[in-house]
């Protein structure tokens, strides 16, 4: 059976509210919870390990078990996972990500399946075309090519092997920089499949993003 890993234990000092963000109350409930409601309703996952911060571990909702996140976001990863036991698929969560609905965990947990993959994650098409820097940082050295460009969301699922493998081998240094849990099996050579998910699966980082989460989930409340 699959476990499910929810990291929520960073500071949001980008959206400033003085107190971690996945607890910032957001259309009605600690956000935090919007993510394990979702992950409830997916019938392949078992069980629901939250890493959270330090002095913060009685936030976790009674469906989840709590565990002490890290310094930086890899190292949540890396705790809720030995926390974990043994459950595979490894599905990885952001709390970060309230709007994730149930059915792209599920299509991911298949595609894992389907594919033989290593990781199957949700990215969404861009839309505004991206070009690339050179040294200076703000002299154009080339536009990409769009239809092969996808913005990476969380859910990121994997097979435990891999994904314990990937960690393993990991230097605290690369676990600094990671921005996504992906890269460690890339960096491996291991496979990993896109799964097409919505640009509205937004990750809340400002007060903006806040503001646009809670307007999307009222509606889908309404
Ligand atoms: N995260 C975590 N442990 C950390 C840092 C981040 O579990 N040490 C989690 C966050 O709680 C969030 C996700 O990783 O769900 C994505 O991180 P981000 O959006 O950067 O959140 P914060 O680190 O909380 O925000 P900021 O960078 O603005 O402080
Ligand atoms: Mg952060």
């Amino acid at each position: 059976m699959a476990v499910a890993l929810i990291v929520a234990a960073g500071r949001g000092e980008r959206l400033g509210s003085g107190r971690p963000k996945a607890l910032v109350t957001l259309a009605g409930r600690p956000m935090l919870e919007w993510s394990v409601a979702a992950l409830r309703a997916v019938a392949a996952i078992e069980r629901i390990i939250v890493a959270l911060p330090p002095g913060e571990l009685d936030a976790a909702p009674p469906e989840a078990e709590a565990v002490e996140g890290g310094d930086v976001r890899s190292q949540s990863v890396r705790e809720a996972l030995c926390a974990s036991g043994g459950g595979d698929p490894v599905v990885v969560h952001d709390a970060a990500r309230p709007l994730a609905p149930p059915e792209l965990f599920e299509r991911a947990l298949d595609e894992l399946l389907r594919s033989g993959a290593d990781a199957a994650i949700a990215a969404a098409r861009v839309s505004d075309t991206i070009k690339e820097a050179g040294e200076d940082g703000l002299t154009v050295a080339r536009t990409l090519e769009r239809r092969r460009l996808w913005a990476v969301q969380t859910p990121q699922v994997f097979r435990r092997a891999a994904l314990e493998r990937a960690f393993a081998s990991a230097s605290d240094e690369l676990l600094a920089t990671a921005t996504d849990d992906a890269l460690l099996i890339e960096r491996l050579g291991g496979t990993v499949r896109i799964v097409e998910s919505r640009p509205e699966n937004i990750k809340v980082t400002t007060p903006a993003d806040l503001h646009v989460a809670e307007l999307l989930l009222a509606e889908r409340v309404r």
